[in-house]
């Protein structure tokens, strides 16, 4: 397993904390890609922080950026990228997604992305409130789009390299 004949980009959606850079970096590394982190490239390219873009622009304008980072990204060799957790609610980029990439879904349960993301003050949407209640919300309003990638891969506590193992196996 892991040794896919397919050679389009790989890119992995799912909610803050659910392990996409993580799962991200080790799978490119297993399967010899190079890899990309969606939020990175945008900070990059706007010479400012996400939380810094959100504050001064707000979010409609970082979703522009997001989108175009990612059709520059997923226009060049194959990568894994890993995108921030409001990238697929986009429609345009979805259909971008979804015609050049294979796309998977790392769905993990609320318990262990509020574990994940505590204390993570660089997230602008978990400072406005509660993460958990925050969390639970967009678990609400975000699963069904996340349900429209190609795979589904569940997040346990066992550990990261047993996500990558189970993403490896799905492709
Ligand atoms: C966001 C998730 C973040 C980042 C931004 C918005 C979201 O990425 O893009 O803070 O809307 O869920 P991660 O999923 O990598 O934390």
């Amino acid at each position: 397993s892991g040794q896919s004949k397919d050679q389009r980009s790989i890119v992995l959606v799912g909610l803050m904390g659910a392990g996409k850079t993580t799962v991200g970096r080790r799978l490119a590394a297993r399967l010899g890609m190079a890899f990309h982190d969606a939020d990175v490239e945008i900070e990059r390219a706007a010479g400012i922080t996400i939380a810094e873009l959100f504050e001064r622009y707000g979010e409609a304008e970082f979703r522009r950026g997001e989108q175009s980072v990612i059709r520059r990204l997923l226009g060049g060799e194959p990568i894994v990228l890993a995108t921030g957790g409001g990238a697929f609610m986009d429609a345009g980029t979805r259909d971008l997604v979804r015609q050049t990439a294979r796309s998977v879904w790392l769905r993990c349960p609320l318990d262990l992305l509020v574990k994940r993301t505590a204390g993570r003050s660089h997230r602008p949407l978990l400072k406005t409130g509660q993460p958990r209640e925050i969390l639970s919300a967009l678990i609400e309003r975000r699963h069904p789009f996340y349900a429209e990638a190609d795979m589904i891969v569940d997040c346990t506590d066992d550990g990261v390299e047993r996500t990558t193992e189970r993403v490896a196996e799905a492709l």
